[in-house]
């Protein structure tokens, strides 16, 4: 390292000494992560477990790879997609930002997405879920998940488990149509039926006029998908509706029994059988170790969001090492291709192809743990699932 250094300021010197500086400075400039977060507004949540886990793992490995000093420079997009084009500009553009990492939700990725492409700079995606949004920029790279991978085995599972009529309840918007559309293709392939596909509102919803109307048609189980943050209003309102009592079982995507409001839930939630990627009770010597470790540097315990983040800074820093402290935004995103690591979730790696995630999937049961918190038990594993969609299409 010390060597290459001294050559390349010689070759610099050779060249002429006015080039030597720049050179010199350059192999000292930071390397700056651009983390563009809803740290306020209705997703907050998700900005708080990211911006946390991006902590833990800094403080765990340092803030020096390859020679580089890491900086992160975090901001709030409020869940403003104007915000968050504007912020990704301002961070390329003026930061220099050599990576844009974060994006809550999935219009916040789509709106930054033109930039990445743009300026050539990594874009990792550690949230939000729509299959499409690695398709927006090759400058993408995602380590949150895609709807359709972890409803697939969810609409399995309750094919094969005698539910044989199904209302779908999902927010109005890009993940929620992915979610329901899986849902309904791999149920319906399975042999069963979807009665009705019922949407509501992203902003400030009212759930419902949508349940009693879920109830009213009598399915054998409700399947719901809210974005991270709306689970425990969603549960709250099926719980007054009293599902149980007119023999109509509650299955979800996991977003729904999300760690970060689970304990909110009560035991209304007990039982509940859901899909997910990530469990704070994932039985695993790194997630053991992940779990107590944030809990000891915050008042909250881990999400789902919150090891998108923290595998996102895994797959920045090690595809520095790679590139050997370069910055190039080509050469980061094909160092990134192929990566494989074990996360707290499980065996995780990025699609060489899609540049997506690939990861287990856990079928799930809402379950008071050992320290009396409610957390999601996972019973059956879906290994190493891609993203149906992008599958479908090759
Ligand atoms: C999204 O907007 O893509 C999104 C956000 C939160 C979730 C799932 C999907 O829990």
């Amino acid at each position: 390292m010390l060597r290459r250094h001294f050559l390349r300021a010689a070759a610099g010197l050779a060249a002429g000494a006015a080039l030597a500086a720049p050179i010199a400075a350059q192999a000292q400039e930071p390397f700056k992560i651009g983390l563009i977060l809803p740290m306020t507004g209705q997703s907050s949540s998700t900005g708080r477990q990211i911006e946390a886990a991006v902590k833990l793992y800094m403080a765990q490995k340092g803030d020096v790879v390859a020679g580089r000093k890491i900086e992160v420079i975090v901001k709030d997009d409020t869940g403003s997609a104007d915000i968050t084009k504007r912020l990704a500009q301002e961070l390329v553009v003026n930061d220099k930002a050599n990576v844009i990492a974060g994006f809550g939700l999935t219009p916040l990725a789509l709106a930054a997405a033109p930039i990445a492409t743009q300026a050539k700079t990594p874009m990792i995606v550690m949230a939000a879920g729509t299959a499409i949004i690695t398709e927006a920029s090759p400058f993408i790279a995602r380590t949150s998940f895609t709807l359709p991978q972890f409803t697939a085995p969810m609409a399995e599972w309750a094919a094969r488990n005698g539910i044989k009529k199904v209302v779908t309840l999902v927010s109005d918007y890009a993940p929620g149509l992915d979610s329901a559309k899986t849902f309904k293709e791999v149920f319906t392939a399975a042999g069963g039926q979807v009665l009705d596909e019922l949407r509501t509102p992203l902003r400030s919803p009212d759930f419902s006029p949508f349940l009693q109307k879920a109830r009213d048609l009598k399915p054998d189980a409700l399947f719901l998908f809210v974005p991270s943050g709306q689970g425990a209003q969603l549960i709250k309102q099926t719980a007054e509706r009293e599902f149980d009592k007119a023999g109509i079982k509650i299955i979800a995507t996991g977003d729904v029994t999300d760690d970060d409001q689970l304990n909110d839930m009560g035991d209304v939630v007990l039982g509940m059988v859901n899909s997910h990627h990530y469990s704070a009770a994932h039985d695993s010597p790194e997630n053991k170790a992940y779990v107590a470790a944030f809990k000891a540097a915050n008042k909250f315990r881990p999400n789902f969001m919150s090891v998108g983040g923290y595998d996102g800074m895994h797959l920045i820093y090690e595809a520095l090492k790679k590139t050997g402290g370069k910055g190039d935004g080509a050469a980061l995103v094909e160092a990134m291709k192929g990566m494989a690591w074990t996360s707290p979730r499980g065996p995780i790696s990025i699609d060489p192809r899609t540049r997506d995630i690939i990861q287990n999937v856990y079928i799930r049961r809402v379950a008071r743990g050992a320290d009396g918190e409610l957390y999601n038990m996972e019973f059956e594993t879906v290994p190493n699932v891609k993203d149906p969609v992008k599958e479908a299409k090759k």
